[in-house]
């Protein structure tokens, strides 16, 4: 194959001189939120990532793209420490990943995370949903206040006291969003947050994770390209465990640089 992936490198270095209007400049100034450099995870024989690098800054809205296996949900679950990597180095907030006296709980207190199937305590209200962590890690005076208010923000304060069995897909994974926000996090991982959902659902969560992007940094896992275009400051595209190619959505969407990356975009646009 002669296409050769594209370097990982300082994204101020390789910004080109001038982005499209059509995408958000990326927000290289912030903070280095996550620096995974060669990062190697296998099960038993099947290498789920190989020498996988990423960095994503204050700011940023990273969208992991790629085909079913090359290893997306992996990389975000080592993001959060639910994988630990057998090589390379990973520091995420200001936790090395790789150290075995890391505090996991610690870091998950302030890296939310959102799953394709919700993940709610089902046996919870709503409300006891976003109010249950919050209250053992967080020494908030009344979590209820902040969990009303998020509920508001995405869109189901009436659903308060209602159980996750009694809501639909799209509300469920409002609910979930919700959860994870009221830990006030400073990374929020979405690993296909609407995959799961019925057609006319995907929009509603949408909109809310657009909402949430504007104040807090983001990886996310997604087949919307629509999304990944509109929101994201950069596109990272995957393939057997290997960035093959990073870019700004326009980059990456109007001028795809490598075989793979135009193979898949063609399939999936
Ligand atoms: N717990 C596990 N045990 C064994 N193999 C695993 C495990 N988790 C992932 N893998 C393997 O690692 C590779 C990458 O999987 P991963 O789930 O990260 O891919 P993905 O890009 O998220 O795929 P999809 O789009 O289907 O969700 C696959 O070959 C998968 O079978
Ligand atoms: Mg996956």
């Amino acid at each position: 194959m002669s296409d050769e992936p594209k370097p990982v490198g300082d994204p101020v270095a390789d910004a080109p001189a001038s982005s499209p209007s059509s995408s958000p400049a990326p927000k290289s100034e912030g903070k280095v939120v996550v620096s995974a450099n060669a990062i190697t995870k296998r099960f038993g024989d099947v290498v789920a990532l190989c020498e996988f690098d990423l960095e994503v800054r204050d700011g940023e809205i990273v969208v992991l793209i790629g085909p079913s296996g090359s290893g997306k949900s992996t990389a975000l679950r080592c993001l959060n420490g639910l994988e630990e990597p057998q090589e390379g180095t990973l520091q995420v907030l200001d936790y090395d990943m790789l150290d075995s006296d890391t505090d996991m709980d610690r870091l998950r207190a302030r890296v939310g995370m959102v799953f394709q199937h919700f993940n709610l305590f089902p046996h919870l209200s709503v409300l006891k949903n976003l109010t249950l962590a919050p209250r053992r890690v967080r020494a908030l005076a009344d979590p209820e206040v902040l969990a009303r208010k998020l509920l508001a923000r995405v869109g189901i304060e009436d659903k308060a006291l209602a159980y996750p069995d009694q809501l639909s897909g799209g509300q469920k994974q409002r609910v979930a969003i919700a959860r994870a926000l009221a830990m006030e996090p400073e990374l929020m991982l979405f690993d296909e947050p609407t995959s799961a959902l019925d057609p006319e659902m995907v929009g509603e969560v949408l909109a809310v994770m657009k909402d949430i992007a504007a104040t807090t940094t983001m990886v996310v896992v997604t087949h919307e390209m629509g999304f990944a275009r509109e929101v994201g400051t950069r596109v990272v595209f995957m393939d057997e465990g290997r960035v093959v190619e990073v870019g700004t959505p326009a980059e990456i969407f109007d001028a795809p640089q490598n075989e793979r990356t135009r193979a898949f975009l063609e399939q999936v646009l």
